[in-house]
């Protein structure tokens, strides 16, 4: 028994010891490098600055007037233009798998507070831990909100409410919104309208048609 004692008394003292030995200096070089092109980057890394630009900046912007390839056309909203927010509405049309997605996306970003039902009864609103009762979507209040309303309310938050600008690309949005709208179309709403519709088919209808030959397709040069 003394000897285990012993030897714990041992292993914390050479413990403690080999602790204060470390005198807390913080080694800045790396010392020896053996690949210098991998320890240091040769390209520009994003927020250093770069000769090579006017404004010295590596990170760029994107070009004006251009929209990232898969991208929306800009909404050109502006926070507190309550008209246009009313008048604000989508081409974009939505098939099944989409609304599930729009309900992925509503259940992940929305239910927390306006529950995985829309009925306003999420469970950080129910656990009395959120001051403020979110919209019941399913209420009279809101089934014939107009989407582009919603899609403010997406976009710049409302009151107690945040702003889900930055979670969700525009698409997404109206993807969140047509699930709301066919949610709310069946429990009183108006008809839901996001559908792919028969008119829309002959566009998608031309859009896969490929032309048969290069020659059809490259306008003609004679
Ligand atoms: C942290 C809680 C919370 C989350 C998360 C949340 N909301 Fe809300 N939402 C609220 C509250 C609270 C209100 C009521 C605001 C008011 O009218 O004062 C509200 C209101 C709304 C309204 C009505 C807007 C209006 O003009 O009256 C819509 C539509 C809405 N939310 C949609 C969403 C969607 C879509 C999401 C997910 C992207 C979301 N909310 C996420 C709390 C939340």
């Amino acid at each position: 028994m003394n000897k285990i004692r012993s030897i714990v008394a041992a292993s914390l003292a050479l413990t403690v010891g080999l602790m204060s030995c470390d005198s807390g200096d913080m080694r800045r070089t790396p010392g020896h490098i053996y690949a210098p092109d991998m320890t240091y980057s040769r390209a520009y890394d994003a927020y250093t600055s770069n000769p090579n630009f006017k404004d010295g900046q590596t990170s760029r912007k994107p070009v004006a007037g251009t929209i990232a390839r898969g991208h929306e056309m800009p909404d050109h909203l502006t926070e507190g233009d309550t008209t246009a927010y009313k008048n604000l509405t989508t081409a974009l049309r939505f098939q099944d798998a989409d609304l599930a997605e729009g309900k992925r996306l509503f259940n992940i970003y929305c239910g927390i507070c306006h529950g995985t039902n829309l009925d306003g009864q999420g469970p950080l609103y129910n656990s009395g831990k959120f001051a403020s009762m979110p919209a019941n979507l399913k209420d009279a209040k809101y089934l014939h909100m107009p989407a582009g309303q919603m899609y403010a309310a997406i976009k710049f938050g409302k009151n107690m409410m945040g702003s889900y600008a930055a979670q969700l690309d525009i698409k997404q949005r109206w993807m969140v919104i047509a699930y709301i709208k066919k949610i709310q179309s069946e429990n009183g709403g108006d008809a839901y309208t996001y559908g792919a519709t028969a008119e829309a088919a002959p566009v998608a209808a031309a859009e896969t048609a490929a032309p048969a030959t290069p020659e059809a397709a490259a306008p003609a040069h004679h």
